[in-house]
């Protein structure tokens, strides 16, 4: 029987509440598919400064560079906004994806026919969405240096080597060949040295792809394109900094940012988490959606255990609770049966058992 290592880091807010219900799901999914997961229970984010200091510590990183793959919850909290950079809760899982060398992030945003109207946008301009995201996750203006501030100024440093944005590409081309053939690549090139540098060098590794479209988008006029006509995308690729704030609008386009799983991987490692945050304002009220957190377990069966049908189950079992009409208050529409958590998470199990 095939066994995996799986390091779990709830963090803060509402991660443990749907880290709860996404280990129950993979419990039962494990039985069903016959494989063993050995979970390793691990301490990041505001939870870890509380008991030791730091947002992650050395025994937590080895305890994931052993694991077969991580999952991680949300971290963050205003409690601990006013530390330094280096001690905030967010620090703790940079780090992390710098030492896995995680630097690809794909966060697919796929619309269920049953939430189109849970999403702020019209119908006809969402129907049949399907983008993903790949997002450059370990370089850019998140990790440069020099960076800090003082009393008269604050800086960052934005810079992207060749072989980072290589291999990004090359991420992208791979998975476009798998979907409609279309790659964006997203910059800001009529500014920034850096990214005509990006664009120039998409533009070499896309030599190599002759079979996909390449095209190329200024982030400004990617941001309005996403909400007036997001149908024109399948693969968008971009740094750092732009897929983070790309990837919360293509979150809302299947109607919720609790809706959105990511995977983010390396070459010899692999986390996933959902997009979201910690929703403090609804923590402890298992009023959380835990979609997002389940998607992305069901991104580690297919990227990590290369399980496709038990990948495929998770998914399926999605999308028919909520064609049952099961909503948490986030995608709540009038019709519809409003759950807390656990609810739609045992609704989930029931249909994964059946
Ligand atoms: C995300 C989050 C993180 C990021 C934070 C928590 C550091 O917003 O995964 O999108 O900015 O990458
Ligand atoms: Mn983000």
């Amino acid at each position: 029987m095939k066994r995996y290592k799986i390091v779990i880091l709830p963090g803060d807010g509402i991660g443990p509440e749907v880290m709860e219900s996404a280990l129950s799901v993979l419990d039962v999914i494990s039985r069903k598919y016959n494989f063993k997961i050995d979970i390793i229970h691990e301490t990041a984010g505001g939870e870890s400064i509380d008991q030791y200091g730091e947002p992650i510590t050395d025994s937590v990183l080895q305890s994931c560079v052993d694991s077969d793959a991580v999952l991680l919850g949300a971290v963050g909290g205003a409690k601990w906004d006013s530390l330094p950079q280096e001690k905030k809760p967010e620090k703790g899982l940079l780090s992390l994806r710098k030492l896995l060398g995680l630097y690809s992030n794909l966060r697919p945003a796929k619309i269920f026919k049953s939430l189109i109207d849970a999403s702020s946008l019209k119908s006809e301009v969402i129907i049949d969405c399907d983008i993903m995201v790949v997002r450059e996750l370990t370089g850019g203006i998140y990790f440069g240096t020099p960076r800090g501030f003082d009393e008269e100024k604050g800086f960052n440093t934005l810079t992207y080597e060749k072989f980072e944005v290589e291999r990004i590409s090359k991420v992208a081309f791979e998975i476009a060949k798998t979907r409609k053939k279309k790659v964006v690549s997203v910059d800001k090139s009529n500014v920034l040295d850096s990214s005509q540098f990006w664009r120039n060098v998409v533009h070499k590794v896309h030599e190599n792809y002759t079979d996909i479209h390449l095209s190329n988008m200024y982030v400004d006029n990617a941001a309005m394109q996403l909400v007036q006509n997001p149908k024109q995308f399948d693969v968008i690729v971009t740094q750092n900094l732009f897929g983070d704030i790309l990837s919360d609008i293509t979150a809302m386009i299947t109607g919720s940012l609790g809706m959105l799983p990511s995977a983010s991987i390396g070459d010899k490692h692999a986390m996933y988490e959902p997009v979201h945050g910690t929703a403090p304002e609804i923590q402890g009220k298992n009023k959380a959606n835990p979609i997002a957190m389940i998607s992305s377990v069901g991104m580690m069966l297919e990227h990590t255990m290369k399980n496709f049908d038990a990948s495929n189950d998770i998914h399926n079992a999605i999308e028919s609770v909520l064609e049952m009409g099961f909503r948490t208050p986030d995608i709540y529409t009038d019709g519809c049966q409003k759950v807390n958590n656990s609810k739609l998470t045992s609704e989930i199990i029931n249909f994964l058992e059946y």
